[in-house]
């Protein structure tokens, strides 16, 4: 079925993120079916979308809430997950936001080097806690997707190299305040050659082997998140193939017995249940290109202008012979365009545009450039 506009909002002043709940639902029960059978946790990373209906949709469906930085934490919270459920990751926490993470006792941190596992050893003996942690491991794993993205390498800031991993192990006998639980893994974002969570499983494999050998057994494994969607086609495949996914970590990951196991989606979570929808303002031709001017730019979507990337546009009013058009912003930037000889219905001024798949990553990035006011969120 083509992408249609409930009629209510037909007169709504544009631009808006739509968000089909419905959708969600959808997804967010694959998911945990498919998470479910084979004993796996679903987290949620909020940073993909962190609108409280959206958070109280996952809450409700009991999955986990994977935050990155204080606010995060207090967002989840907020929305009512339990800090048993809370994850708190990222390369440069801060101590207010490590101390608000104690005091709420979430679950476990996430931590990045061995100067950040100094810092929680201090702050926790302050609240007289034990702070639980999993340590974050760069496993040089190339997720094969686009470099911004890209996160399990080497050459990139996140985790903990293979080179200094006996060192913080090393660190944490001296450290009475912490409590290793596990290991993290995430690498990379928008992942759709599955093959890759093949390559990750074994290289978890072996790093889970190397901890035991040195007589540190894992409770738990938290293996990222990274799944990608469709973006070329939504409509074919609005909701992933979980199944897929999950079958390579329940075939391939050497568990041992009761241990955890967790992954921590947004993307394919949120994606495809987000609309941008939009207004033509102008239409305007110069000698070789004929341009679409949106209300709509990259302080709303700026996926596109900061990795190139494809989202499907369409006219959802426009009628007549198909045209080729540069579907731009109004925003003061080249970069500003959502595609380049887009193939639309001949398009006017007040034509309704909507780019699809903007759930992730669209309204979260959002900025007030050119001080623009943030669009609103509508439910449907
Ligand atoms: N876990 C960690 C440690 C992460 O860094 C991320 C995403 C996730 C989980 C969730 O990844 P997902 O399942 O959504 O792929 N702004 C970029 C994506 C940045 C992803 C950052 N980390 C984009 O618009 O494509």
């Amino acid at each position: 079925m083509p992408f249609s506009l409930p009629s209510d909002l037909a007169s709504r002043p544009t631009p808006f993120y739509l968000y089909d709940l419905a959708l969600l639902r959808r997804t967010v029960q694959a998911a945990q079916h498919a998470a479910r059978s084979r004993h796996i946790q679903v987290h949620y990373a909020l940073k993909a979308n962190a609108n409280l209906p959206i958070l109280h949709l996952m809450h409700e469906h009991r999955i986990g809430a994977d935050c990155v930085s204080g606010n995060e934490v207090h967002r989840a919270l907020e929305a009512g997950f339990r800090p048993e459920h809370i994850v708190f990751a990222g390369v440069g926490k801060s101590d207010a936001e490590i101390n608000l993470a104690l005091a709420a006792d979430i679950w476990c941190f996430n931590v990045e080097s061995g100067a950040e596992l100094q810092v929680l050893n201090e702050l926790a003996g302050r609240q007289s806690r034990r702070a639980r942690v999993a340590l974050r491991l760069n496993p040089n794993v190339d997720a094969r997707t686009h470099h911004y993205i890209t996160t399990g390498l080497e050459a990139n800031k996140f985790g903990i190299g293979m080179a200094e991993l006996p060192a913080v192990v090393d660190l944490l006998p001296t450290l009475p305040n912490i409590e290793l639980v596990g290991l993290h893994v995430h690498i990379g974002s928008q992942i759709t050659d599955l093959s890759v969570f093949e390559t990750l499983c074994h290289r978890v494999n072996e790093l889970q082997t190397w901890f035991e050998h040195r007589g540190l057994p894992l409770a738990h494994l938290n293996v990222g998140g990274g799944l990608g969607v469709n973006y070329q086609q939504p409509d074919a495949e609005l909701v992933p193939d979980f199944e897929a996914y999950f079958s390579i970590f329940e075939r391939l990951l050497q568990r041992r017995p009761g241990q955890q196991v967790h992954v921590e989606l947004g993307r394919a979570l949120v994606a495809q249940c987000g609309t941008l929808v939009s207004r033509v303002l102008y239409v305007k031709e110069s000698q070789q290109t004929r341009f679409a001017i949106l209300d709509a730019g990259l302080t709303e979507l700026i996926r596109p202008a900061l990795y190139q990337s494809f989202h499907l546009i369409e006219n959802l009013t426009g009628q007549g012979a198909e045209q080729l058009y540069d579907v731009v912003g109004p925003i003061c930037e080249s970069s500003d365009t959502f595609g380049r000889r887009v193939p639309l219905p001949e398009t006017r001024r007040g034509d309704v545009m909507v780019l699809r798949t903007a759930g992730a990553y669209g309204e979260v990035m959002a900025s007030r450039y050119n001080l623009r006011d943030l669009a609103p969120a509508v439910y449907v």
